[in-house]
């Protein structure tokens, strides 16, 4: 009897340990359709990637995934998130991709993983992890002995994390991608090739994939054998599988990135892309049973440093902590009208499919203002510093991200041009502890003037900030932060660099200090909450810096927009006391900050706003008129007098008179003189609107004008919608300001534009636009 038990115990204890072993199912790729089970398989799916949603959430959006009708999640591996450092890898929290797969699972789900090693993604570098930038002449994403042994040991680590996962070994993961949208990028075989065959080692046994963009060439660059083709785009369905099917005929037709909005860069207009834009081309690919994947179906949070950015050498756009793409399901995790209409074409194909209710939405709160108090400056907590000839870039010095200040010492007088070539991203400069202006790549800026007449000794710190590795292009090799060219007085190069590594990842041990002007500053709010729940905190108080909640580093925050708003999720509040930490780059002199329930969007500098009162003029009353003038045709600066000193915190110049006889204005750098005669920083003010510019045959950006770069300027529109005479910009002062004069750069060399007659208005509390 005992016998029989302990040999019935074997076998139950055989087949329970076989079973996970033992494939439920089978996937295959067929010649028209995925075969699931030996039958046709519609593949519906949504994009979200684990890594940009708190894992305490991932079941409720892998719910709502199912309650809209998708029954497949696709999911990109971000390299340089699971090996932070060479060798260093991690797949725990966050990172868990075994059970994120397992939860979906759960949830009725298949998987699709895209291990990369390149993901674009807007995500830093693509993916890729920016120590491969210590190897000097990498090439990415190619065969390079520099680049390959590093991507292929993550790839076999990665399959390694998922392997169990796979519907092969019992598992949910139908499919693998290799690379991504390779062929738009290069034609590098060996380098694709050698992908697949590690995928292939490491043990994925299910089918591989590749997706592009609809075109033969792109087909021809990257596609090997055994790895099936697939086509990304945003609309146009039919014509773009019009395309694809001449040259991959016998294949399943699979739209594995059907964009469903866009994503967001700072500075920019927030992306909105309506239903409408959309639903035709689903609904298109589900009525004629074409597989889909929603990128994004759930965008999430870039948190940390890890926005990634697009750009070259002469352009550069940087993405918001947000990636909440205009998705169906929104950053927050609320279904919105996208949801639902594409929840309903799914119902409409298939009447009797028995969809999951949305699980209950998760909780929402409220929180009243409050204020931080400051604790230390970023200049007080400088580590020991590195020294080296020539300055280095932050991957030498073996730094993923955060900031670098650099310091250089040298005999005065220092008059004239300083020079930092290809500014990586954002550099304040400072000299014997005093601001004297910023250089942003975004802006193409590299120059600004010195006037220190002292012939003594003087201290040149430079602060550069890691904004993000541009993701998508060529530019790719070339993303190294910090100082990467070097820097030059009068033509002069600069040697003999001090280096003090701020990667930020410990900012509570900061040291507290007094404040340092012109410096960022680490401020400190606790806040004590009775119950927890998601929020969005209203950054519109604060400048620009980082924020952190209970030392989770959410990400960054810029008044200029278009996000004026951070997710917190309630899942990293807590009951009782929270502490929030900023290090805010501006002189705030009491940030503060509301959590409120929905996001806010509201570009507050660049071209989306100065356009962005929808063709809306400021109404001008006479009573705010405080000056009338005209500007001389020559090139360097003028100043104006007005006869009298006025107050008020906004000032709209109308030009309504060009020089050349033309109807477009051109400004270079526009300053306003206090009580005292002496100039207001431009550091202080804000542009906040302009009727005009040109932004499609140059950079005409109305911020161009408090820039400090003599080359740039504020250009009304020409290419096209030029208008007509008179142009209004408006200057926010930051707070009301007695003014008595004014500076004015004229465009150099170019007559034609510049500003012949001239008003000013003056409001205290704002115009009014209609
Ligand atoms: C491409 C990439 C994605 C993403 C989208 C734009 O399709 O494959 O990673 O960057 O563009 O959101």
């Amino acid at each position: 009897m005992l016998k029989k038990i302990m040999v019935l115990l074997l076998v139950v204890m055989v087949t329970t340990a076989a079973s996970a072993q033992q494939p439920k199912h089978s996937f295959e790729i067929g010649k028209k359709d995925f075969i699931l089970d030996g039958k046709p398989f519609h593949i519906i799916s949504g994009e979200m990637h684990y890594a940009r949603i708190p894992r305490p959430y991932w079941r409720d959006r892998l719910k709502k995934a199912r309650a809209m009708g998708l029954n497949t999640i696709c999911t990109y591996m971000f390299w340089n998130a699971h090996e932070p450092t060479p060798g260093k890898f991690d797949f725990k929290d966050n990172l868990d991709i075994a059970a994120f797969c397992k939860i979906a699972q759960e949830e009725g789900l298949w998987v699709i993983i895209r291990p990369g090693p390149y993901t674009c993604a807007e995500w830093d570098l693509g993916g890729l992890p920016a120590w491969l930038l210590k190897n000097k002449g990498i090439t990415l994403r190619s065969s390079d002995p520099k680049y390959m042994p590093a991507t292929l040991a993550f790839l076999k680590r990665a399959v390694q994390s998922f392997k169990p996962n796979l519907i092969s070994k019992g598992g949910n993961v139908l499919m693998v991608q290799v690379e991504n949208e390779y062929g738009v990028y290069a034609g590098d075989k060996v380098y694709v090739n050698a992908i697949k065959q590690t995928l292939l080692d490491a043990g994925v046994d299910v089918p591989l994939f590749h997706c592009d963009w609809a075109g033969k060439n792109y087909y021809d660059n990257a596609h090997v054998e055994g790895v099936m083709p697939s086509i990304n785009f945003g609309g146009g369905a039919q014509k773009n599988f019009a395309i694809f099917e001449k040259y991959a005929p016998d294949v399943p037709k699979f739209n594995s990135e059907f964009w469903t909005g866009w994503f967001d860069y700072w500075g920019g207009k927030h992306e909105v892309h309506s239903v409408e834009e959309k639903l035709a081309d689903f609904k298109w690919m589900v009525d004629n049973g074409v597989s889909v994947n929603l990128y994004m179906f759930h965008g999430g949070t870039s948190n940390g440093f890890f926005p990634g950015a697009n750009g070259s050498n002469t352009y550069f756009t940087p993405y918001t902590t947000s990636y909440d793409y205009d998705a169906p399901l929104s950053e927050d995790g609320e279904p919105n009208e996208k949801f639902y209409a594409f929840q309903k074409v799914i119902k409409d194909k298939y009447p009797s499919l028995q969809l999951p209710a949305l699980p209950a939405p998760l909780k929402k709160i409220t929180i009243p203002e409050f204020t931080f108090k400051p604790v230390a400056s970023l200049r007080e907590n400088l580590p020991k510093p590195i020294i080296s000839e020539k300055p280095q870039p932050m991957e030498m010095l073996d730094q993923n991200s955060g900031y670098i200040l650099y310091a250089h010492e040298t005999a005065g007088p220092l008059q004239g041009n300083l020079l930092i070539k290809r500014v990586m991203d954002r550099a304040t400069v400072y000299v014997d502890g005093k601001k004297i202006g910023v250089l942003d790549r975004r802006l193409n800026q590299s120059t600004l003037a010195l006037d220190i007449k002292e012939n003594t000794k003087h201290r040149i710190e430079i602060l550069v900030e890691h904004q993000a590795r541009v993701n998508f292009g060529n530019a790719i090799d070339s993303e190294r932060k910090g100082i990467t060219e070097g820097v030059w007085f009068n033509g002069k190069e600069l040697t003999g660099w001090q280096h003090y590594k701020l990667p930020l990842n410990n900012v509570a041990a900061f040291k507290p200090s007094a404040h340092r002007n012109g410096y960022p500053h680490l401020y400190r709010a606790k806040i004590t909450l009775s119950e927890t729940g998601d929020t969005y905190f209203d950054t519109r108080k604060l400048g620009k810096g980082l924020l952190w909640v209970n030392g989770k580093h959410i990400g960054r925050y810029w008044f200029i927009g278009p996000q004026q708003t951070l997710f917190i999720p309630g899942c990293w509040l807590k009951k009782g006391e929270n502490e929030i930490m900023i290090l805010e780059s501006e002189s705030i002199a009491e940030p503060k900050i509301t959590g409120i329930t929905k996001q806010i969007w509201d570009t507050k500098v660049d071209s989306s706003l100065l356009h962005g009162k929808n063709g809306m003029l400021p109404v001008l009353p006479d009573a705010d008129k405080k000056y009338a003038g005209t500007l001389e045709d020559k090139d360097g600066w003028q100043e104006v007098s007005f006869n009298n000193t006025f107050s008020g915190r906004y000032i709209c110049l109308e030009a309504n008179a060009s020089y050349g006889n033309v109807n477009y204005t051109t400004i270079a750098e526009l300053r306003f003189l206090d009580a005292q005669g002496k100039e207001i920083p431009r550091e202080e003010y804000n542009i906040v609107f302009a009727d005009s510019e040109e932004l499609s045959q140059e950079n005409g950006l109305a911020n161009l004008l408090a820039d400090n770069q003599p080359t740039t300027y504020w250009h009304t529109a020409w290419s096209k919608n030029e208008k007509q005479l008179p142009h209004q910009v408006i200057i926010d002062l930051g707070t009301s300001r007695k003014v008595k004069g004014m500076k004015y750069l004229p465009r150099t060399g170019v007559s034609k534009g510049r500003v012949k007659a001239f008003n000013l208005y003056v409001s205290e509390g704002g115009f009014e636009f209609k």
